[in-house]
């Protein structure tokens, strides 16, 4: 299972890489015409941030002659370990075919049904992106559609994992989860919303006043410095 980030903003990535056990970050055009940067300085400033967590680029050619030099372009900048997102259409998977044929990690993207996850496992992508919020936005039950693509590469031996994302609230995560997703990709306020309830709060200030009644204010390193 692995968490990536949904993100392009470096200060958002150096903050949850500090708390969350991320797999890597990544981004698409809209997520980092947000950032209001030129992409190759945004760029590089969420690989500076990201400090070795591999990153997934989409790339936005028509054409698969376009989208092969965009991935070019990507790995020759980022390193060949960066996963080139491609949206799944007819170019898309075009692509994808001579881009694994090439060693290219490849993330395929835009997911929306069951047979655009089947065609992408089938041209070799490592990872299909599956969209959580946006089928449900189309009254699609993206729980049924997630599973059923879990269970279609698990039933033909095919090694693409799906890449859960497009969230906009811990609940979809979880379903997503326990329908078998293997990876999620999550915006950092749905990150932080999985642990951030007042009830946790609460209960580890009642801790606190309990241990401070009897203790004071030393912390259990600071009363055990005899042992
Ligand atoms: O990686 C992008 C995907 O998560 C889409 O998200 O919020 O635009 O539906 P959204």
């Amino acid at each position: 299972m692995e968490i990536f980030l949904d993100t392009a903003d470096a200060e958002e990535i150096r903050r949850c890489k500090e708390i969350y056990p991320l797999a890597g970050i990544t981004t698409n055009p809209s997520i980092l015409a947000k950032e209001k940067r030129r992409f190759s300085e945004q760029m590089e400033l969420v690989k500076d941030a990201a400090s070795g967590l591999p990153l997934h680029v989409q790339v936005t050619g028509e054409t698969a002659q376009a989208l092969l030099a965009e991935a070019e372009a990507i790995a020759e900048a980022f390193g060949k370990n960066t996963y080139i997102k491609i949206p799944v259409n007819r170019e898309g998977i075009k692509a994808i075919k001579e881009l694994k044929r090439k060693g290219f990690v490849i993330t395929a993207t835009a997911i929306y049904t069951r047979e655009q996850a089947f065609l992408a496992g089938m041209a070799g992508a490592d990872y299909a992106a599956v969209y959580y919020n946006r089928m449900q936005n189309l009254s699609i039950d993206s729980r049924q559609v997630t599973a059923d693509i879990v269970s279609l590469y698990r039933m033909h031996g095919m090694e693409t994992r799906v890449l859960a994302a497009s969230f906009k609230n811990c609940g979809q995560v979880l379903e997503a989860v326990l329908a078998g997703a293997q990876s999620v990709t999550l915006p950092a306020a749905v990150l932080d919303s999985m642990v951030d309830n007042a009830l946790i709060d609460k209960a580890v200030s009642d801790f606190k006043e309990d241990w401070t009644k009897i203790n004071g204010e030393k912390r259990i390193d600071e009363v055990l410095t005899q042992y």
